[in-house]
């Protein structure tokens, strides 16, 4: 125990801090300017100066450790004379334009100067001067301003580590520039801005319109772009989102957010939200009242369930919605409608790798810690970037490298690439065959224990591939052998799985072989979400085989649960999947489809077919912000709010259960209304007593249904109670019964000549809502063709020139971009902008044993567009 004196306090402290840290303890405020809290100190500024007894000049206390028997003075005449010198020499050159300055009202300098003066300069000179920076379209530098605590440099190198920007020059001629020169070339995830402790690097978003005092009402919230769930703060002023801004000490993410979350808000109020309901009308679509859209919706819900059963009917539900309006929309389906057809774009991968690792592993296999992430000593990354689906918990990874751990893998490593140590990219669709070989090295290494049988049976039936038989993938057998040294040498590791390892044929063995790694490694897995509420879809009974819970609607026991609880009657067969809807609306089976909060038209492969599925449905129901691609096909269109406009909850990828809290009014008043509103009001007029006043009323009936969310209240979740496991009773038992498609088997690896259509998922964007935000497209504006300069060069193309590629689906015409990092025999399409759907390009198929979608013949032909 070490035992030191500030200001006459005795403060006891278990392990040495800093003399700053150990005052803060005992409650005792010391000035800083460099120092920020989370950040390495730097010493720069001494603001922080403190007496300390038997040491013969002032110390600067964020650097200064405790002693025991240390007697420190934090507030003297000679501190205070100290601390207004400081000040004066920041003002030789910091310019007096507070008045004109963003900053002012919450510019840390303004207030230290208010609080220890001087009151006047004595400096008569002419100040530095530096033209203030308008290069970048999001970040405006005024180096005039900056007081060069290194506060920025060292969040992007040391949270961020993005290492993008540094300070250039000498003297009072240091100036923090971004390496790329005049425009930033960096993630854009804004944490410079949160540390600048005054105006010298501000958002360019909302310049000269507000003050901080003009700020009306805070808004604690969730963000909507991905399922990460960071907290965030909305500011607000007239039904307005000024900004949107992390808080230390608020979520987890700890005073964190990337790109998207930062900046993407805007398009909620982008002027393009649909405000009306609209019904097609002599084949257009026209404005109508709600209660002409609702009662419609109603009528035609209730002839085609009761001419073809209740089975004619299905929904997507969605990942951007909460929790609350995810279980109305299966409750009107399942409860009301009479069908079990219910289900997501979760489908496309989340949704069946989780079902599938439960079954292997239990329920809640997943539910893992974020911010644990970075404690491990190493992580082993497959079928996707982490940096750009996840950027938070992308920042964890990164996290380990900076502590020495080992970061591995497998595939492009996108924003991990300097991270690792070397690269393992297989030729697209081989990565089982390396994944086999993987796990045929560790059980060499690390022999199976015996905690789970069932997959260690399954292991021994394993088709362990030869070094020649590895030869088709592009990655060597010394490349295989380092992994397995690697992952067998960490001993608190992690796997993160992403989407392309599940978009395979047979992705229950790609599962299978990540899951036997996580097991032969004791490593928690942790499952890449790109939509902020893919997990509530879950465990809300999205899905045409679970009730809410995760409970299989098969089993009569969990049905006559359900059933009691509502008091209504469930169908007993599982139900249709998203890709047997788009199938059944093919063949004449499905009637109607009731789509929230989602674009199949656009977000699913071979958008042709998806749009002509959906054009031949007798009823097709989209319910959505804006008018998508989908919604343009509807017969009825209802105007939902979005994210910072109602109240609910998300489940996060790690079963974190968080509050979404409404910021905006946006038109609810007299237009669009929260989703679980409209579907419960449809509810009703098909015959559904239950009324719903608020949407607390809606979870309530969700913990009285879902035994995994019994007694788990918005109290709990407010306390950050809320966390797996639950209080209520996770699903036990049904582990073990797993099936593996190709066991003993190798797939052939295909060697196409043309090169693969990959779908990029880029950090600056998500899905087609980020499209619709300024911020974020002044980052990136539009699509491009990324690739490789060795294949650009075989097909005549350079950066810059434009390249059309096609196959038997549709054509696409775009820009490339050039990128060293990307393999040869890969293209990369972003699937975000308007009349640009790569995904329409890729055939598609669905696994038969997790019924996950797979990529299938997404070849394509690369030709330079002659202008
Ligand atoms: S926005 Fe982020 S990545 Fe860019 S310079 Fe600032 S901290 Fe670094
Ligand atoms: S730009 Fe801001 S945070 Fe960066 S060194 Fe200057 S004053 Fe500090
Ligand atoms: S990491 Fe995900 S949840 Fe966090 S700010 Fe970015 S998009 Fe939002
Ligand atoms: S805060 Fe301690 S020297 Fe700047």
């Amino acid at each position: 125990m070490i035992k030191v004196t500030i200001d006459g306090r005795d403060v006891e402290l278990e392990h040495p801090v800093t003399v700053l840290e150990a005052a803060r303890k005992a409650g005792i405020e010391i000035p800083t300017l460099c120092y920020f809290e989370g950040l390495s100190p730097f010493g720069g500024c001494r603001l922080c100066l403190v007496e300390v007894e038997k040491l013969p000049k002032l110390q600067t206390s964020c650097t200064l450790m405790t002693a025991d028997g240390m007697v420190v003075r934090t507030e003297t005449e000679q501190i205070r004379a100290a601390r207004r010198s400081m000040l004066e020499f920041l003002l030789i050159n910091h310019p007096l334009d507070c008045p004109y300055c963003d900053k002012a009202g919450e510019c840390e300098l303004q207030d230290l100067v208010a609080r220890y003066g001087p009151e006047a300069g004595r400096f008569a000179e002419g100040k530095r001067r530096h033209p203030e920076s308008f290069d970048d379209p999001i970040i405006v530098r005024n180096m005039e301003r900056c007081v060069l605590c290194t506060r920025c440099i060292r969040m992007c190198s040391e949270l961020q580590a993005s290492y993008s920007i540094s300070v250039t020059g000498r003297g009072s001629h240091s100036f923090v520039e971004p390496f790329s020169g005049g425009r930033y070339d960096c993630e854009y995830c804004g944490n410079c801005l949160t540390v600048c402790p005054v105006g010298a690097i501000m958002s360019r978003l909302h310049r000269h319109s507000y003050r901080p005092w003009f700020v009306e009402k805070e808004t604690e919230t969730v963000c909507g772009f991905c399922g990460v769930g960071c907290s965030m703060v909305l500011q607000m002023r007239e039904n307005s989102i000024i900004r949107a801004i992390p808080r230390r000490g608020v979520g987890f993410n700890e005073g964190l957010l990337c790109a998207r979350g930062r900046f993407g808000y805007e398009y909620v109020e982008g002027g393009e939200e649909l405000t009306t309901p609209l019904m097609r009308v002599d084949g257009e679509l026209r404005q109508v009242s709600w209660e002409e859209a609702l009662s419609f919706t109603a009528r035609r819900l209730g002839e085609i369930r009761d001419e073809f059963g209740g089975g004619a009917v299905g929904a997507v539900a969605s990942g951007r919605c909460t929790n609350e309006d995810n279980y109305m929309l299966q409750k009107l389906m399942r409860f009301v409608i009479g069908s079990n057809n219910i289900d997501s774009a979760a489908r496309n991968y989340y949704a069946p790798a989780q079902i599938y690792l439960e079954r292997i592993f239990g329920q809640g296999i997943t539910a893992n810690l974020i911010p644990g992430i970075a404690n491990s000593d190493g992580v082993f990354v497959a079928g996707g970037d982490p940096t750009a689906i996840n950027p938070i918990l992308g920042l964890k990874i990164r996290a380990v490298w900076r502590s020495g751990g080992r970061v591995v893998v497998l595939g492009v490593p996108g924003g991990l690439k300097r991270f690792v140590p070397y690269e393992l990219i297989p030729v697209p669709y081989s990565e089982e065959i390396v994944l086999s070989a993987i796990v045929g090295r560790l059980l060499e290494r690390k022999p199976p224990g015996g905690a789970n049988a069932a997959l260690e049976a399954k292991l021994r039936d394993l088709r362990i591939p030869s070094d020649d038989e590895l030869g088709s993938t592009g990655v060597s057998p010394e490349d295989v052998a380092r992994v397995s040294e690697d992952l067998s040498s960490m001993s608190t590791p992690v796997v993160v799985i992403g989407p392309d390892m599940v978009q395979r044929r047979r992705a229950s063995k790609s599962l299978f072989l990540l899951g036997a790694i996580a097991y032969l490694t004791n490593a928690r897995i942790f499952l890449l979400a790109d939509r902020p509420n893919y997990q509530g879809l879950l465990d809300m009974g999205c899905l045409p085989e679970l009730l809410p819970g995760g409970r299989p609607v098969e089993l009569e026991m969990f049905r006559h649960k359900a059933e009691e609880a509502l008091g209504m009657k469930v169908p007993e067969q599982r139900g249709l999947n998203l890709f047997e809807m788009i199938d059944g609306a093919e063949s004449g089976r499905l009637k109607a489809l009731y789509v929230m909060g989602e674009n199949p038209v656009f977000n699913l492969p071979d958008g042709v077919r998806v749009e002509k599925a959906l054009g031949s449905l007798d009823l097709l129901v989209v319910q959505d912000v804006h008018l998508t691609e989908t919604a343009r096909l509807a017969d009825v269109v209802l105007p939902a709010t979005a994210w910072p406009e109602k109240e609910g909850t998300y489940t996060n990828l790690e079963r974190r259960l968080q509050r979404v809290r409404k910021a905006r009014r946006g038109k609810m008043a007299s237009y669009g209304r929260e989703d679980w509103r409209i579907l419960a009001d449809i509810a009703g007029r098909l015959g559904m007593t239950k009324t719903y006043q608020r949407v607390e009323d809606v979870w309530e009936e969700v913990m009285h249904v879902s035994a995994l969310h019994t007694g788990l209240g918005y109290e709990e979740m407010d306390g950050g109670r809320a966390l797996w496991p639950y209080y209520g009773e996770p699903l036990r038992g049904m582990e073990g019964d797993f099936t593996v498609e190709g066991l003993d088997g190798l797939p052939e690896v295909p060697a196409p000549e043309r090169p693969y259509l990959m779908i990029e998922r880029p950090l600056y964007h998500s899905g087609t809502f980020s499209r619709r935000s300024k911020a974020l497209l002044a980052i990136q504006p539009g699509p491009y063709l990324k690739m490789n300069p060795e294949l650009a060069r075989r097909h005549g193309l350079t950066g810059g020139d434009k390249a059309r590629i096609s196959n038997g689906r549709g054509v696409l015409e775009l820009e490339v971009r050039l990128d060293d990092d990307m393999p040869d025999n890969q293209v990369h399409v972003a699937n975000t902008f308007e009349g640009f759907a790569a995904m329409r390009l890729a055939g598609f198929g669905t696994d038969p044993v997790t019924g996950a979608l797979y990529m299938d013949d997404n070849t394509v032909r690369v030709e330079k567009v002659l202008r």
